[in-house]
């Protein structure tokens, strides 16, 4: 009777829950119907129109000229949105703008490149999937969500969730690295964490999904460059993670810049429409990047700007970003009923879909609150959070003779390298909001430990010039005056600290290498000073994998400190003398030299595998296959051993088990790897494929058994035509800490 009446129950709650979300998305219908049809063509064009910040509205209005024509499109209800205006102050009257002048007052949507962080900065990306923790990678969004919020914002655009396999290419620095499974965990931790569970909160932000898609295959790791790839790639690799986002309820998407095997992607009517909004079932809305439907021109798609905007809102690209060609031709197009106007009402509501999401209906000023700001920009609480991050995000790649952790007092250091005393590197790449020079600096985070004597050194200039994201850095490669002096400190220093890579804007946008080595003259700076004292502890910094094999053939200690945002030197100062005990793992991996690019561990077994007697094999005559460091790889101060690995499967279920020990003598964390191997399928599956992990903290002599659980979601792939297969048959289980070192069971499914 019991049963029957908590059943009962159950069934109440349930239906009273599905009929107040049909009820709310009903008048969320009606809504946005019913003003709808209070619009006229041109405002619904303009909904579909962003703009970029373009005058301090604190000072005078524009008078003449373009930025006349812009503030009277805001007046006029003819701008949907903007980016770059930014503070609490300035969105509210921007709003004001739009709200008490237009015919129906409809709020404009402000959005940003809250990448990684706002004013507090966050490690970059790349480097939050380096610690493979959800949780703080969801709180760092968090963190970023509440800054920016504070200051006027409402929608953000990240993630950015392109998977790529070259080092070249600079953007893979705002991404989450080679792995689609990794990528696809982490791209749904980022939208949870900026847009919480209440998109109504003053304090959570629409995230926005980019870039759709494939643009993290740019051949040659050239930026903005053609990707061509096939069907298998874009759908297992490729899109996977796009669509973890639709899952977790992303309100945005993003276009890319490149063109997929011929058609720009603001233009691929397949990805939008078909994919996306088809059988994703996304109803936020797409906007362009940036310029991007004028450049279906300059692709050699449309003959000219109206042709670029008859494709772009045909394929779905629902708002113009800095095109200015939806505003410019739209109208004509549908008189000339080259484009219908079901193609331009679907894309205004899926915008105002969004604003109502928002709440921006209810107080388009919702934001705007300048106490707040003050209140929450670079809290001593988001500092913790972005120093906690930056901790969990460095990786030990090296540590022979156990040379870390250094000793905390007693002995002469010398701290060597330009980035050493940068203030600015560590930030990163996408810095819009951040203070000029707010890093911690790795010199100041050693001056904690005050125990030990510092002397510093530049050794050589990395860049000269202007540190800035609309210029390139000029890299030094003809001063070498330092090198002499570097030599001296390091001659007479018990431990050298060098602090090499590259510079926070030599990855991201528009960054892309040629060479992966250490820049400019710091692989010499490094050599001379390795000559006069080996005991090298380098700390690299960087936005991407670099091909730093000499060093690793040389050097005792590395650590992978990439560019960890505004607590950067306490953090690396924490690892270096052992206050945190580093646990981040690679999410891409480092090649040997440029030429091993693309390098992923879950490559396909080709028809020629491995021979070592014979030459015809696919290999390189010159260099080995394996990769300097692979995915998934990094130490800590202390080790850990797997064992006792148990997979037992049931009607396509897979239980598996194994026992980790750890085996050093500090305490630590492990983050637990499990990939699979599909030995025949139907379309040739990678040799390893990631499909799980567990981070877990061990205390020192502490044994864990983790376990995992394997269904047909894990097991199975999508075919040729997007359709998600499972075969059964046999399969590798394989658990380890990289996926290079794994213990390995066959099974037959
Ligand atoms: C980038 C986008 C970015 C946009 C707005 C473009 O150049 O590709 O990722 O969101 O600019 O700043």
């Amino acid at each position: 009777m019991r049963i029957i009446f908590f059943i009962y129950l159950f069934v109440l709650s349930f239906i009273t829950a599905f009929s107040q979300g049909t009820e709310a998305s009903f008048k969320e219908d009606q809504f946005i119907d019913d003003l709808i049809s209070k619009m006229t063509i041109e405002e619904k064009i303009g909904q579909m129109t962003q703009y970029t910040g373009f005058f301090d509205i604190t000072g005078p209005a524009p008078e003449s000229g373009d930025n006349k024509r812009k503030y009277d499109d805001i007046k006029n209800g003819l701008v949907g949105s903007m980016l770059n205006v930014k503070g609490a102050e300035q969105v509210r009257e921007m709003q004001k703008l739009a709200v008490e002048n237009s015919r129906l007052g409809i709020p404009m949507i402000f959005g940003y490149d809250v990448i990684h962080g706002y004013k507090t900065i966050s490690p970059i990306p790349l480097a939050e999937a380096a610690s493979w923790d959800l949780e703080a990678i969801q709180q760092s969004a968090r963190v970023a969500a509440t800054e920016a919020t504070a200051a006027g914002l409402n929608w953000t655009f990240a993630p950015m969730v392109d998977i790529s396999r070259d080092a070249r290419w600079g953007r893979v620095m705002e991404g989450a690295g080679e792995d689609p499974y990794l990528g696809s965990r982490i791209a749904a931790a980022r939208v949870q964490g900026f847009q919480g569970s209440d998109l109504t909160a003053s304090n959570t932000l629409a995230a926005c999904t980019k870039h759709f898609a494939a643009y993290g295959f740019v051949e040659s790791g050239k930026d903005y460059n053609t990707a061509d790839i096939g069907t298998s790639t874009l759908y297992n690799v490729v899109l996977p993670p796009f669509k973890a986002t639709v899952d977790a309820g992303v309100m945005t998407f993003m276009n890319s810049f490149n063109e997929l095997n011929g058609i720009p992607a603001t233009a691929d009517k397949f990805l939008q429409r078909n994919i996306l909004k088809g059988d994703w079932g996304f109803d936020g809305f797409v906007v362009s990047d940036w310029g991007s439907i004028d450049e279906l021109v300059i692709h050699g798609y449309a003959e000219d700007a109206e042709y670029a905007a008859q494709y772009a809102a045909i394929a779905g690209s629902d708002m113009d970003m800095e095109s200015h060609a939806y505003k410019e031709h739209l109208q004509s197009l549908i008189e000339e009923n080259r484009v219908d106007v079901s193609v331009i009402d679907e894309a205004a509501s899926r915008i105002l879909r969004v604003k109502y999401r928002l709440g921006l209906f209810d107080d388009p000023y919702r934001y705007c609150n300048e106490a707040r700001e003050k209140e929450l920009t670079m809290s001593k609480e988001n500092r913790d959070a972005s120093l906690e991050m930056a901790k969990k995000s460095i990786v030990l790649l090296k540590n022979d003779q156990d040379i870390l952790p250094l000793p905390k007092s007693g002995k002469k250091i010398a701290v060597i390298g330009h980035l050493a005393d940068s203030e600015s590197s560590p930030l990163g790449n996408w810095i819009l909001a951040a203070d000029d020079n707010s890093a911690v600096s790795l010199l100041e985070g050693t001056s904690n430990y005050s125990g030990n004597e510092y002397s510093y050194t530049q050794g050589v200039r990395l860049y000269e010039g202007r540190e800035k994201f609309i210029y390139e850095l000029k890299i030094n490669t003809e001063d070498r005056s330092g090198i002499e002096q570097a030599v001296a400190l390091a001659k007479e220093s018990d431990i050298v600290i060098m602090n090499l890579g590259e510079h926070g804007f030599m990855s991201g946008e528009a960054r892309s290498r040629a060479t992966l080595g250490l820049p400019g003259l710091q692989q010499e700076l490094l050599e001379a000073v390795h000559e006069v004292n080996p005991n090298v502890v380098l700390v690299l910094q960087t936005g991407r994998p670099l091909t730093i094999t000499w060093a690793d053939d040389h050097v005792p200690a590395i650590i992978n400190a990439w560019q960890l945002g505004t607590e950067s030197g306490h953090a690396i100062a924490q690892v270096l003398f052992g206050d945190y005990n580093p646990s981040g793992k690679l999410p891409m991996t480092f090649p040997r030299s440029v030429g091993q690019v693309p390098i992923f561990y879950n490559h396909k077994n080709t028809g020629r595998p491995y021979d070592a007697d014979l030459v015809f094999w696919s290999h390189y005559i010159d260099q080995t296959n394996a990769p300097l460091y692979p995915f998934g790889y990094g130490l800590s101060y202390t080790a850990f051993e797997y064992k006792n690995l148990s997979v037992v499967s049931s009607q396509n279920t897979v239980d598996v088990s194994v026992t980790v020990t750890n085996t050093g003598d500090y305490d630590g964390e492990e983050i637990v790897q499990l990939y699979i191997r599909d030995h025949h399928a139907s379309i040739v599956r990678p040799i390893k494929e990631l499909k799980g992990f567990e981070k877990v903290s061990f205390k020192k002599g502490e044994t864990k058994t983790v376990k995992f659980q394997l269904t047909e979601k894990e097991l199975g792939y999508f075919d040729n035509q997007g359709k998600y297969t499972f075969e059964p048959g046999k399969f590798s289980i394989m658990v380890g800490g990289n996926s290079a070192d794994l213990i390995e069971q066959v099974i037959e499914l």
